[in-house]
Formats: structure tokens, C-alpha cells, sequence
């Protein structure tokens, strides 16, 4: 399978699935990182890998069909077979959706369906929630709600500041994504209306992180 990367941002989680695709670890191949900004960190991290990235900024004088079309051609000639989104800052309109008729992920940092949107991490510590996490799913026309594929459960201590708390979410973030996507490009992936079902395979579980409950489990290697 060809996986197309889409981030506006750092690109951390991306560097990990191309990280993961060139280890093997993740049967597929990273064909293409998109980005709606010019200049952002994650189109040198793609091209440090070796990987074709593209910049295809978005402006309020193009239409948003226009600019669809354009993202929708990139993708579309990456010969991706699925998309990733990985801090991708621009919700992707219902045109675009019904243009690509593949799978679409995005990884988001809380236990949705709380705390969706730009604020996951800092709505949920301001909160002052006990647990908050990460969640791998199925993209849908609502923001951050569609089928969810896997979640992990990050307690937060008395002390933790907003800093060591990122740390962990992006940590966790980068073995999930990987682990989903293996998921999807092995077949094992299905949607039932809301609820998506995980064929097994007599893989053996990669030890948990400690203090973290992933669910459904990760398997060996992720
Ligand atoms: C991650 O926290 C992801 O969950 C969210 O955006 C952030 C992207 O981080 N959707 P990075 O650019 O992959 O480092």
C-alpha cells in the first residue's frame, strides 16, 4: 500500500511512519508528504528522508473546489492507496472526501470524543481531567469524529505540567500511528457503521508503555 502523509507542522509523526515503512515494520511505503504550508518543518524531514513532499499553500483568494482539486491531483498521482493525516491544520472539505474514495486516518491527542480540535492536549489538562490520550480513526466529515481504530488511555499525575504531558502523547502518538496504519495496509481493518473491527492474527503483543493502557493492543515491533 502507498501511504500519502498530509502535516502542517513539525512532522513528527510522520518522520515516524516513514521511519516505520523504511524499517519494514509497517508494510507500505510512503509516496508522498503534502503540507498546506510552505516552509513548514515536516517537508524537510520528508525530504532528509528521501521521500517526495510538496507545499501546496492554501489562500483565501483560491476557491476551496480549486484548491481541493489541486491536493486531490497530488494525491491522486503519489498513486496513494490511503492518506494520513498528521497535524494536518486544514479540515478537509466534503469534496475532497467524496473526490477519494481510499481510506483516510487522522491521529489526534485526547480520548475522543472529548477534546476535539486544534486544543486536544491543552483543553484536556486545562480541565483538569484524571485521564486523557491519543486516538487513531477513520476519517468522517466531522472534525476528529469519525470511527475510532485505537485509543490509549494516558493518566495524568498531581504534578504533571503541560510539558512532560506532551511528551508522553507524542510518544505513545508515534507508536499508535504506525501500528494503525499496519492495520489498514494488511487488510485487517473494517468499518461497521461506528464501529471498526480488528481482524486478529497470531502476532504476539509488544510489552504496554508503562503506566498506559493502549487499546487495542500493540502488537510486537510497534
Ligand atoms: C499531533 O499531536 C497529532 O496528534 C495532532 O497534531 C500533532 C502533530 O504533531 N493531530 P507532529 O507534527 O506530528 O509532531
Amino acid at each position: 500500500m502507498n501511504i500519502a502523509i498530509m502535516a502542517s507542522g513539525t512532522g513528527s509523526n510522520a518522520q515516524a511512519i516513514i521511519a516505520s515503512a523504511r524499517a519494514g515494520i509497517l508494510e507500505a511505503s510512503v509516496t508522498l508528504v503534502l503540507s498546506n504550508k510552505a516552509g513548514a518543518p515536516v517537508l524537510e524531514k520528508a525530504a532528509a528522508a528521501g521521500i517526495p513532499s510538496l507545499a501546496i499553500p492554501y489562500d483565501k483568494q483560491t476557491s476551496r473546489s480549486a484548491y481541493d482539486r489541486k491536493l486531490l491531483a497530488a494525491i491522486k498521482q503519489s498513486g496513494a492507496d490511503c492518506i494520513a493525516l498528521a497535524g494536518y491544520m486544514l479540515l478537509l472539505s466534503p469534496e475532497f472526501l467524496d473526490g477519494f474514495h481510499k481510506p483516510i486516518l487522522n491521529i489526534h491527542p485526547s480520548l475522543l470524543p472529548a477534546f476535539p480540535g486544534a486544543r486536544g492536549i491543552a483543553g484536556a489538562f486545562d480541565y483538569g481531567v484524571k485521564l486523557t490520550g491519543v486516538s487513531v480513526h477513520f476519517v468522517s466529515e466531522e472534525m476528529d469524529m469519525g470511527p475510532l481504530i485505537i485509543q490509549a488511555a494516558i493518566p495524568l499525575e498531581q504534578d504533571a505540567s503541560i510539558h512532560t504531558l506532551e511528551e508522553k502523547i507524542h510518544a505513545i502518538e508515534h507508536r499508535l500511528y504506525p501500528q494503525a496504519l499496519q492495520w489498514l495496509c494488511t487488510g485487517r481493518l473494517s468499518c461497521h457503521g461506528r464501529k471498526t473491527v480488528l481482524m486478529p492474527a497470531s502476532i504476539k503483543q509488544a510489552p504496554p508503555p508503562p503506566g498506559c493502557l493502549i487499546w487495542p493492543p500493540l502488537e510486537e515491533g510497534f
